[in-house]
């Protein structure tokens, strides 16, 4: 019997379509084995407002549905995200509360990037997702987070990331990552 491939959900906190969050997402991307799926979440933007209502298998959108199967079928998530207002985007914290009652994220391996055009690097969205992750059960660990200030001057012509140091950063998490997928 041939194993399932093993998958990465890969998470942008920002709908924009030249983010450099997703941008950061390519890269991590790039960094994993060919063994491993690599999947980009792309419905964010299509999720209806969290309600808890709304929330119970009459009334379930497709779109919450899929989410919570794509969740529970990766076996690591890695979400990065932008910082708006000293806080998580609004859109990806409404996907996360749509997981609280569901739980696919227990004892998940998780992994969270923050970017950010500023110094500060996001770092108060980084605490912020790092709570919520925390109360939903999901693992992130000691070296499963990270933050990337001023994001611009590690962007080539393409919007590619193309600093370096960032380049190796983001492959150490993702060998981390992938270190407590099979642990
Ligand atoms: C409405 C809004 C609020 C923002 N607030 C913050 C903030 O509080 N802290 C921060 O570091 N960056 C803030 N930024 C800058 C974002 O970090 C920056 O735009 C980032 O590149 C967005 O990610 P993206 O390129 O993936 O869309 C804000 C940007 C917007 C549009």
């Amino acid at each position: 019997m041939t194993e399932q491939p093993q998958t990465i959900l890969a998470i942008s906190g920002s709908l924009r379509a030249r983010s450099s969050n997703t941008a950061v997402l390519r890269a991590a991307g790039k960094a994993v084995p060919g063994h491993i799926k690599f999947v980009p979440y792309e419905d964010l933007g299509e999720l209806p407002h969290f309600n808890p209502d709304i929330d119970d298998d009459e009334h379930e959108a497709a779109s919450v549905k899929n989410l919570r199967a794509q969740i529970a079928s990766a076996k690591g998530v890695l979400f990065c995200t932008p910082e708006y207002a000293n806080g998580v985007p609004g859109s990806l914290k409404n996907a996360l509360d749509w997981i609280v009652s569901s739980g696919e994220f227990n004892a998940k391996p998780v992994t969270v990037i923050s970017v950010s055009t500023f110094p500060t690097g996001g770092e108060k969205a980084l605490e912020s997702i790092l709570l919520t992750l925390g109360m939903l059960g999901a693992q992130v660990g000691e070296a499963g987070s990270l933050k990337i200030p001023v994001i611009s001057k590690k962007l080539g012509e393409a919007g590619e990331v193309t600093d370096e140091a960032t380049l190796q950063a983001i492959r150490q998490l993702m060998e981390n990552l992938i270190q407590r997928m099979n642990a």
